[in-house]
């Protein structure tokens, strides 16, 4: 991959020896290249002893950090004497994860689910229902900017341009946010363009991917509104939002809405691949047999991850205090922009920031420091989205002295820039 670092010979001959058999399209762009070796806690550990504080829980997926105790016991019990694939039968763990995320929703919208294996394929199943309920209904109206993934139709939906003729554009506030008006006028008037063959409208709660953009409330209730005066289905994306990480459970609580069909992913299974659709039964049962079916989704173990999860999640409160360690957060983050100069903007909600750099150069820069941010202490963060844009999202669990800490590093760091 052509990254060293100085003082890592362990590290530096995994890299070397990754580079040789693994593709790069593999991964994406982080400048550090970790190589980690332990993980515990809030903690990752590289080969060659380095401890980042970790401010990325993967991608959003440990939200319990690592080797959490209680999820390891709930899941290992869960887990045995099951076997490792299901496919085509029927095991009580698959039953009792899908019953269990239903009643986590308390919401009437929330009766059937469809399991999938990774993002993509969650908001794939969820757009073929929609597509299928009605195959009179062919466009697809879809929120610009946003990011569902990279297969299929997910990436048909994804950012602003489409190969799939049947896209239509809605726009999402972010730097250049308009009056509400603006808003309803363009899906009025996508309305009149494509009366009674919009199939369904698809929207992420905030625009992740595209550089941390947080609509105003009132955007997604005025998508709802429009959906259900025009009997369209509202598909809720929260692959990455969901399980905590606005400070509600679900980020359909956060933006006040009921969507039809909610789609999860990421943190959900605590790092087991797993995403599910969940929503109304009349959308979910329009596929029929075989139609969502595929050789991983809803393995025993990634049920038992869903169910091990929410057992955390009530016997450690877990999403009270992501709620709180959020403000705190929130406070630490904005202190940024005051102390550097290259800091143009702090934004997020709950436990998921952007902070929002002068440039590329800075932002990798910034990942790099922050790194090596002492001799053998560090922060870890992903490589920069949008180019520019930072994200922060530590483990729902972290303390707030263990924010402090890294706080302190990052300050510490970049003060080199
Ligand atoms: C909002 C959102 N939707 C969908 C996806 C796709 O998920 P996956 O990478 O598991 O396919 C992602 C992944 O980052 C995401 O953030």
């Amino acid at each position: 991959m052509g990254i060293e670092h100085q003082d890592e010979k362990k590290g530096n001959a995994i890299r070397h020896r990754y580079g040789m058999v693994v593709g790069r399209g593999q991964s994406t762009w982080t400048p550090t290249q970790a190589v980690i070796t332990k993980a515990k806690g809030d903690w990752l550990e590289t080969a060659d002893g380095r401890r980042l504080i970790d401010f990325s829980s993967g991608v959003l997926v440990s939200n319990l950090g690592y080797a959490h105790p209680g999820f390891e016991k709930h899941w290992k019990r869960y887990c045995k004497g099951l076997p490792r694939n299901a496919y085509n039968l029927i095991t009580e763990i698959q039953t009792e994860a899908a019953e269990r995320l239903v009643k986590s929703m308390k919401r009437p919208f929330a009766e059937k689910t469809l399991w999938a294996a990774s993002g993509s394929e969650g908001i794939q199943k969820a757009m073929w229902c929609a597509l299928k309920r009605d195959p009179e209904k062919h466009i697809i109206l879809a929120t610009r900017r946003g990011f569902h993934g990279k297969k299929g139709l997910a990436n048909d939906v994804t950012g602003e341009v489409s190969a799939n003729p049947n896209v239509r554009w809605v726009p999402f506030p972010c730097e250049d946010e308009q009056p509400e008006s603006f808003y309803a006028e363009a899906l009025d008037a996508l309305g009149k363009a494509h009366a009674g063959k919009i199939a369904l409208l698809i929207t992420e709660p905030y625009l992740g991917a595209a550089g941390s953009f947080h609509p105003p409330k009132w955007y997604h209730k005025l998508l709802e509104n429009w959906c259900r005066a025009n009997e369209v289905p509202f598909i809720f994306d929260e692959v990455q939002a969901c399980f905590g990480r606005t400070g509600n459970m679900y980020a359909f609580e956060s933006y006040g809405v009921e969507p039809d069909l909610v789609v999860l992913g990421k943190g959900m299974g605590s790092g087991e691949a797993c995403s599910a659709v969940v929503g109304r039964a009349d959308l979910i049962d329009a596929l029929d047999y075989g139609e969502a079916s595929d050789t991983f989704s809803a393995q025993p173990s990634a049920c038992a991850a869903v169910c091990a999860t929410l057992d955390v999640f009530k016997e450690e409160k877990v999403v009270q205090h992501a709620r709180k360690t959020g403000k705190y957060l929130s406070k630490l983050l904005q202190e940024l922009p005051k102390r550097f100069s290259f800091v143009k903007a702090v934004r997020g909600e709950g436990m998921v920031y952007g902070i929002e750099m002068e440039n590329a150069a800075i932002a990798n820069r910034c990942v790099l420091e922050a790194y090596r941010a002492k001799p053998k202490r560090g922060v870890h963060l992903l490589g920069p989205l949008a180019q520019k844009v930072l994200r922060v999202s530590p483990p729902l669990i972290m303390s707030r002295d263990r924010l402090d800490e890294a706080a302190g590093l990052l300050t510490k760091a970049w003060e080199r820039i």
